[in-house]
């Protein structure tokens, strides 16, 4: 990827490239909508991600360049009259960041000329968006030497997607591609922001990933409806319990209050919100006590409730989860936002498939769309190689 890189840097902008940067995508393992209610979140950085290569420039001008959309060519952003970004393309997530830099005060004092590579499947629910701005976040503060925290960094990501982007996501996607560890999973509490990394090196298991190829474009899916109830849920449980955020009720509090939330639909959702923080809290005991048959137990628990509860899953996800727990893996759940994107399996290596042809197959049949297969390790976060 690197020799690729370098060849095309040198192709766009007839010099070498000075430095270079990679960025992961990220699955979580459980703790499913629960990170913009205050709650846990079980995520992995992926070892597939964003390459960027990086050379000085003597003017004023970010020149960005992506492989992955050739036929936009170069863009140029002109840092002394910086805008807000006005789209949604991948460039206006740049554009939005160099944004929050400058209101900050972290200027940019000269130009980059910056050529992208990514090995991540895009709008696939593995996080290439927040991927992409921790990269260029990083990069940021490593050309221009400021003083920026992986905190400051995932936390300046959301800002973007939330107040550029219009989508409301939570601090689990850049958190995570800023924090990551090899071998282990980040074990985040959303509100305290507080983590603890829990060893996750598969030796005798092996975690599959399975890309439903249905695009999923988070900015106009039911995403920030689902962030609305959690809100307005927040606010009215507040009347009667001195809570910052939904996580911090109990599953009795809930029991007690759940009929001032009024409609069923909205209590089916914070049923979900509440139970799958219970689930992540004693999902990662479960993964500290090697105990992969409770793990797996609580992904498909994790699963049916973002199915028939909170209702973000989709005919293509359900019959991949469906298949792999027939085909034998220990647990299988959607993973991300949901409404489509990717799903993963977790399977001893004695039950793994020798071929999932027959699935690949089937899928094609059923949904009439290509599935991508994949092997998932937790890797380091966001780096310089
Ligand atoms: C998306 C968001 C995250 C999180 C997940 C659902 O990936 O970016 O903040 O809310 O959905 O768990």
């Amino acid at each position: 990827m690197k020799k690729n890189l370098n060849t095309l840097h040198q192709e766009i902008y007839k010099v070498k490239p000075k430095d270079h940067y990679f960025s992961p995508g990220r699955i979580n393992l459980i703790g499913e909508h629960t990170d913009y209610a205050g709650g846990y979140v079980l995520p992995i950085a992926l070892s597939i991600g964003i390459y960027a290569a990086v050379s000085v420039r003597d003017d004023k001008v970010i020149a960005v360049y992506s492989d992955d959309f050739k036929d936009q060519g170069i863009h140029e952003i002109h840092i002394e009259t910086l805008e807000p970004p006005t789209g949604n393309d991948y460039i206006d997530y740049i554009q939005g960041l160099l944004h929050k830099f400058k209101r900050e005060q972290c200027p940019c004092t000269h130009g980059l000329n910056i050529t992208l590579m990514s090995d991540l499947p895009k709008a696939s629910g593995v996080s290439s968006s927040a991927a992409l701005l921790v990269l260029i976040g990083y990069l940021l503060r490593d050309q221009f030497n400021l003083d920026l925290s992986p905190l400051k960094l995932a936390r300046y990501a959301r800002f973007v997607e939330n107040h550029y982007l219009n989508l409301h996501s939570g601090i689990m996607d850049p958190f995570v591609i800023a924090h990551g560890k090899q071998d282990h999973a980040i074990y985040l509490n959303s509100e305290r922001m507080t983590y603890e990394t829990i060893p996750f090196k598969l030796t005798d298991h092996t975690l599959i990933l399975m890309n439903t190829n249905k695009p999923r474009t988070l900015v106009d899916s039911d995403y920030n409806d689902r962030v609305y109830t959690v809100q307005q849920a927040t606010r009215i449980f507040q009347n009667y319990r001195p809570i910052e955020a939904l996580c911090d009720l109990s599953v009795s509090d809930f029991h007690q209050l759940k009929d001032r939330l009024g409609d069923a639909k909205t209590i089916q959702r914070i049923e979900h919100v509440i139970f799958e923080n219970e689930r992540t809290k004693q999902a990662k005991e479960a993964l500290l006590d090697h105990d992969f048959t409770l793990f797996g137990d609580f992904m498909v628990q994790s699963h049916e409730s973002l199915r028939y509860l909170y209702e973000v899953s989709c005919p293509e996800l359900d019959y991949l989860v469906t298949e792999n727990l027939r085909l034998g893996a220990l647990g299988a759940r959607m993973t991300g936002a949901g409404f489509g994107g990717t799903m993963i399996a977790l399977y001893p290596n004695e039950r793994l498939p020798k071929t999932f042809q027959p699935l690949i197959d089937g899928y094609l049949k059923a949904f009439n769309r290509r599935l991508e297969i994949f092997t998932a390790t937790a890797s380091d976060g966001v780096n310089k190689r």
